[in-house]
């Protein structure tokens, strides 16, 4: 099993689809270790405590070299990115090359980059009057929403939707399952190349 670091800025409801498809006993590749917060108060941090997964507030003051120490201390070989909002350097997502994925809420290359997250992705996509949007897992590299992409599911936006609700369509029909999949591949891919 991969140790595997969450990193989480928010709700955390795509954690929780980690957790609970972790539960189901679909995730033999990985092992949810730690889960860590650039925000204090983030109810991911809460989840992860309520699983039994350590559950960390990294500040800002000195973030990454608090991090790599974490994630040291903790032997992580896989890092998921699960709505986690700060950009990470260039030198961390070099060293972490291939063992960094991020979700992110809309089909690659539309709708990303710097700027692009959460509910204004959706935004976004309905402002443009697009008619298909959906979800994307990729490697992180040091472009932000730039690295190889690994998973896209696709979703219906319809008429009457607004940010919210299009945000949460994109969640359950995309989001929450292909961020587990993606996940498990990656470990498994990871396991099998030591
Ligand atoms: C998710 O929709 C995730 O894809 C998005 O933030 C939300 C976090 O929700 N991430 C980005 O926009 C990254 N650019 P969650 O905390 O409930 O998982």
């Amino acid at each position: 099993m991969v140790r595997t670091a969450v990193l989480v800025s928010g709700g955390g409801t795509n954690l929780q689809a980690l957790i609970d498809a972790a539960g189901r006993g679909e995730l033999p590749h990985v092992s949810l270790a730690l889960v860590a917060s650039d925000k204090a108060g983030a109810f991911a941090l809460e989840r992860a405590k309520r699983a039994g997964i350590r559950a960390e507030y990294v500040e800002k003051d000195g973030f990454e070299a608090k991090l790599e120490a974490l994630l040291a201390s903790e032997g992580i070989g896989l890092i998921v990115l699960a709505g986690f909002l700060k950009i990470l350097s260039g030198g961390f997502t070099r060293r972490w090359a291939g063992r960094i994925i991020n979700i992110h809420p809309s089909l690659i290359p539309s709708f990303c980059g710097a700027g692009f997250y959460g509910l204004r992705v959706h935004a976004a996509a309905l402002a443009r009057g697009v008619k298909v949007t959906g979800a994307t897992v990729h490697y992180v590299n040091e472009i932000p929403d730039g690295g190889e992409i690994i998973a896209q599911r696709a979703v219906e936006v319809l008429p009457g939707d607004t940010p919210e609700i299009l945000q949460r369509r994109v969640m359950e029909r995309a989001e929450w399952l292909i961020l587990p999949e993606a996940a498990e591949a990656v470990a498994a891919k990871l396991e099998g190349s030591k």
